[in-house]
């Protein structure tokens, strides 16, 4: 496994769509692996490949129960509103109010090319339209309903709670 750079600011790669995975090869298993190890070294909740600039439809995913993996992944459902603070590690020091579904269902693949399906609410929901939304080149600025005062890391939501 290997860290990888995490673009961030304005890099006009965020703003590009992500292609569908077809190959499901050890070289998105090498991609996989190392975003899961750069979110976690980073302390993020999840990551888009687009983030370490490749332009796949790959994501990782923890909220503090076990990573989620998920490639070429679809909202299928979605239901309820939150409201909540949100970052991206592309931003680093920037919070803003951003409206979400309370539930998702999400669709997608796992790295050896298995359907899989995952049901989120509150912060998980939150998780998977957030990433998702970077295969499409949507960041949460644009979402955003006011921006916050930046907060010590400990406070952010979308900082990983940190392991006991
Ligand atoms: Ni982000």
């Amino acid at each position: 496994m290997a860290l990888r750079k995490i673009v961030t600011g304005e890099d006009p790669v965020l703003r590009k769509t992500s292609r569908t995975v077809e190959n499901f090869d050890e070289k998105l298993g090498v991609l996989l692996d190392d975003m899961a190890e750069t979110m976690y070294k980073a302390e993020g909740v999840g990551l888009a490949a687009v983030q370490v600039g490749i332009l796949k439809r790959v994501v990782t995913i923890d909220v503090g129960d076990g990573l989620i993996e998920l490639v070429n992944p679809v909202i299928t459902e979605s239901s309820g509103t939150q409201e909540d603070s949100e970052g991206c590690l592309s931003f680093p020091n920037e919070f803003g109010i951003v409206e979400r579904p309370n539930q998702v269902t999400v669709k997608a693949f796992d790295r050896s090319g298995k359907p899989v399906e995952y049901h989120g609410t509150g912060l998980l929901a939150r998780a998977f339209c957030h990433e998702i939304d970077h295969l499409d080149g949507v960041v949460f600025k644009d979402k955003v309903k006011e921006m916050l005062e930046p907060e010590p890391p400990k406070k952010r939501l979308f900082v990983r709670p940190k392991r006991k």
